[in-house]
């Protein structure tokens, strides 16, 4: 991963922790209003994606037992790891794109009310995303793939060299040379592995994405409904379609590209659908970035614009990440994926312990703080999910407080800890497996590999309740922990 120049080391310093009174006096544990529903405490575990469902996209036994785990932590919320809407495969991503989803999808949605003693309300995240290709073999790629267009032809003076003979020439070129000669989206194509953009209108199936999105998210969002999950979180967020078409770096020219205004039509359009499938009884919000992080992409200004936009249309809740992007990812070996998640935005979205003079914690707070009072001052009371770094009670409590959020959410400290809340609300915060931030969950996730956490998947390994990795070497959820009475 992409780590700030200045190098600094940070230890996770999560304040003092609260009695049970405090913690049942504060804001952090009070109710909260998401649209329809109230959660009994503003605190949220945001989408993790664990690896955990089958190649084709079904809940698992590992994928009960992961979010049974996070459960019975009670916390106000969790949301399931984003979810594919379409009936393709997707690898073991989960998958909500089809009613044969539903039976393993109601058993998550039993398995996480039962567990928490109806305490926590389950929202799942909807996904869509656009084709990514494995970083080609650079001679493969220019014999097989690579276009040969007058304007290659021009630039090594082979206007009438037969193809071969272009495409043989353009192997032996050094790589610096190739700058001036392949046009920058067949590079790209070459150094990072072809991807799709939401500009490629030439493309008919890329076109047709505001006509065909907004029923896929609607029909997900009904689906949900059907399995007994609490709400849906649409994927504004990172390096996937929707963001895109959010990122100032979206030229699309057909109205939905361009201006800011062009920018959140479709996914506007799509939360419309989703609302008129599922109701106003049932909460829908998004996930969305405060900064897309890159240059060139939408900041903190768009990102308030989208917020008010958002809702205005009756969006229940907002939920804010920021980076994890594309553009800036490090370029894969040959024969892997680019991983949005490697470059300087995939820092922003899950900061490690090494960092700049900020450091790595609640980055994401400001911005919020700013969105939050865009969205106030047009008149909406929608509630703001801040997540970023948060290991603590003060840090979560003084972000309440302030009025930079209303909902606090964490992920990599949840994961660490799954009764982090729960350890704090009863005073046992002295008791929580604080986040190191190293990010080695992160990594395994950047191999689809199964997800733990280095604070946990090696310890009490016989204790009777562990399963095991295939491997045999980690245990797959935290150990039990038993709450006092
Ligand atoms: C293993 C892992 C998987 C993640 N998967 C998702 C995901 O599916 N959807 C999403 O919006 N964010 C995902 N994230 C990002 C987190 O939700 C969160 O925004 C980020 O880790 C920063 O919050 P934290 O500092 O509390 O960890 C993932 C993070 C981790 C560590
Ligand atoms: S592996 Fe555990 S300690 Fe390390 S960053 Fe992930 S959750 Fe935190």
């Amino acid at each position: 991963m992409w780590k700030p120049p200045e190098k600094i080391k940070y230890a996770p310093d999560p304040g003092t922790w609260p009695s049970a009174e405090q913690a049942a006096g504060s804001m952090l544990y009070s109710p909260v209003q998401v649209g329809p529903v109230t959660l009994a405490q503003r605190t949220w575990v945001p989408a993790m994606v664990p690896w955990r469902a089958t190649n084709e996209g079904f809940v698992t036994d590992d994928v009960l037992d992961w979010y049974e785990r996070f459960a019975l932590g009670k916390p106000g919320a969790i949301v399931i790891e984003a979810t594919g809407i379409r009936d393709i495969p997707s690898g073991p991503l989960m998958r909500i794109g089809d009613d044969r989803f539903l039976p393993g999808l109601k058993e998550l949605a039993d398995t996480v009310h039962r567990a928490s003693e109806g305490q926590t309300k389950l929202l799942i995240q909807c996904i869509d995303f656009l084709a990514i290709r494995r970083r080609p073999d650079p001679a493969k790629f220019i014999e097989r793939f690579l276009q040969v267009t007058d304007e290659i032809r021009a630039a090594i003076g082979a206007e009438d060299w037969p193809e071969e003979a272009v495409r043989d020439h353009l192997t032996g070129l050094p790589d610096e040379e190739l700058d001036g000669v392949i046009d920058s989206r067949q590079l790209e194509s070459l150094r990072m592995g072809y991807r799709e953009f939401v500009y490629d209108t030439h493309l008919p199936h890329i076109r047709d994405l505001p006509q065909v999105l907004p029923d896929l998210f609607a029909n997900a969002a009904v689906r949900a409904q059907e399995a007994g999950i609490d709400g849906v979180e649409l994927h504004y967020a990172h390096a996937y379609t929707m963001a895109s078409f959010l990122s100032r770096t979206n030229t699309r020219d057909d109205g939905y590209g361009g201006s800011r205004e062009a920018r959140v039509r479709l996914p506007l359009e799509v939360f419309a659908k989703v609302r008129e499938a599922v109701g106003d009884d049932y909460p829908a919000g998004c996930r969305f970035l405060s900064d897309d992080c890159i240059d060139g992409g939408s900041d903190v200004d768009d990102a308030a614009f989208y917020a008010v936009e958002f809702a205005r249309a009756g969006m229940d809740f907002l939920s804010l990440s920021r980076g994890g992007r594309f553009e800036d990812a490090k370029q894969p070996g040959v024969g892997q994926a680019a991983y949005p998640y490697t470059g300087r935005s995939g820092y922003e979205c899950m900061p490690a312990y090494i960092s700049d003079s900020f450091g790595p914690f609640g980055r994401n707070i400001e911005p919020a703080s700013q969105i939050r009072q865009a969205v106030r001052e047009a008149g909406f009371e929608t509630p703001i999910v801040v997540t970023g770094g948060v290991h603590g009670f003060e840090l979560a409590e003084s972000i309440l407080q302030k009025g930079q959020g209303d909902i606090v959410g964490a992920a990599r400290q949840a994961l660490a800890d799954p009764d982090f809340f729960l350890k704090m609300q009863s005073g046992c915060g002295d008791q929580v497996r604080v986040c190191e931030y190293t990010n080695y969950c992160e990594g395994l996730d950047q191999k689809h590999k199964v997800v733990t956490c280095k604070l946990w998947d090696r310890i009490e390994l016989d204790d009777g309740q562990a399963k095991l990795t295939d491997d045999g070497k980690r245990r797959k959820t935290a150990p039990a922990w038993t709450p006092p009475v």
